[in-house]
């Protein structure tokens, strides 16, 4: 596997164009037509048949994938799931739900909290542990249960971006696993399968947009604060989305549920606070641009990434950027891509430092 950089300016974005070829790899890799449980390790099978509960720890962006599985588990395989930071897990005493399986998921699989998680979680209280890691023979999959390996190959942009987009398609696999127990009908399980089978194609499609999405970024370049927009499963995605443009543009980025908008930070919306909305095609739009009406006058403005056949159109102080029209469960990848190559191209045009961040570690191995 190469890790050159070719003809890309970063290794950032070399990744995030790797992204169709890396979810197309670990949806093959172990799956093919259909998701076995071997993919997850000898004596998934077993343990799999006893989990009533899931609870998720993870940290950054290994986090986030972790809240949009909270979305998928509990609507398509009705399995109760907690997502928690590994940070906050590991130092509180809890109360454990018997039949839980602890699932940690980390790209470098050595993240010092998310290992400590483990080790001290106590193993007689679940029903066994599960990483879902990108680096094999790393800690987290030496002492854990069972493995699933992502298929991202060495991720060097410290921003973490396939390897995200590759969790997202291992946790899909793992609620169809977990649903087809629970009474998910053959025809969802066949639906979820097939969009995980075109879901490079819609990847590469948002690639596409690229051009467009730089010109968006300009907007950003002078700003100082941004907040960033989302409702249900798009809500971590949103937060994937602050979490990128914060920790390469070094612009302040906040993500909120879209409802939690008007109890607090719309006074703070004016011409320096431009506000990002993932709001692929429900009635959101409509909400937040009555809310954002009342801002106009202070030079208020919204960037919305919507689905192309939605029909939404670009007005004064409102930039729609189309997006691929694909599967509900496709699109918490399919906008953190979009949203990756926003990160990017404003702080490549800020100048600065997008592959090592200042401050910033690839892996966090102390605490
Ligand atoms: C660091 C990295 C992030 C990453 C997080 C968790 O903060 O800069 O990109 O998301 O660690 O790392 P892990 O390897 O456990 O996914």
């Amino acid at each position: 596997e190469s890790v050159e950089l070719g003809d890309f300016d970063h290794y950032m974005l070399k990744e995030i164009y790797e992204q169709p070829r890396a979810l197309a790899a670990t949806f093959n890799a172990t799956a093919g037509h259909e998701i076995a449980d071997s993919a997850f390790g000898e004596g998934a099978a077993d343990i799999f048949d006893r989990v009533e509960a899931v609870q998720i720890v993870a940290c950054g962006t290994s986090f986030h994938s972790g809240m949009v599985a909270r979305y998928w588990l509990e609507e398509l395989a009705g399995i109760p799931c907690e997502v928690e930071v590994a940070s906050e897990f590991r130092y509180r005493k809890r109360v454990q739900h018997p039949g839980t399986l602890l699932l940690t998921i980390s790209q470098s699989g050595e993240t010092a909290d998310t290992l400590a998680a483990l080790r001290d979680a106590g193993a007689d209280d679940f029903v066994g542990s599960l990483v879902i890691a990108n680096v094999d023979n790393s800690s987290l999959v030496r002492e854990s249960d069972l493995v699933f390996l992502t298929r991202a190959g060495t991720e060097i942009g410290v921003a973490s971006t396939k390897a995200f987009t590759t969790q997202l398609v291992a946790l899909l696999m793992f609620t169809v696993a977990l649903g087809r127990r629970n009474g998910m009908a053959a025809e969802k399980q066949q639906e979820l399968v097939n969009a995980l089978q075109k879901l490079p194609d819609f990847v590469q499609q948002t690639l596409e947009l690229d051009a467009d999405i730089k010109q968006l970024s300009e907007a950003f370049i002078p700003k100082h604060h941004s907040l960033f927009l989302g409702r249900g499963i798009h809500y971590p995605v949103a937060m994937e989305g602050a979490l990128k443009l914060k920790e390469i543009s070094y612009i302040h980025a906040e993500a909120y549920p879209a409802g939690e908008l008007k109890h607090g930070p719309l006074a703070l919306v004016d011409d320096d606070m431009p506000v990002v909305a993932v709001a692929p095609g429900d009635e959101l739009l409509e909400k937040l641009k009555s809310n954002l009406e009342e801002v106009r006058s202070r030079g208020g403005e919204l960037f919305v990434f919507a689905d192309r056949q939605a029909g939404f159109i670009s007005e004064p102080r409102i930039k729609v950027l189309p997006m691929p029209h694909c599967p509900e469960v496709a699109k918490p990848i399919v906008y953190t891509v979009a949203l990756q190559l926003l990160s990017y191209h404003v702080a490549v045009q800020k100048g600065t430092d997008v592959d090592k961040p200042r401050n910033l570690a690839k892996s966090v191995t102390v605490e």
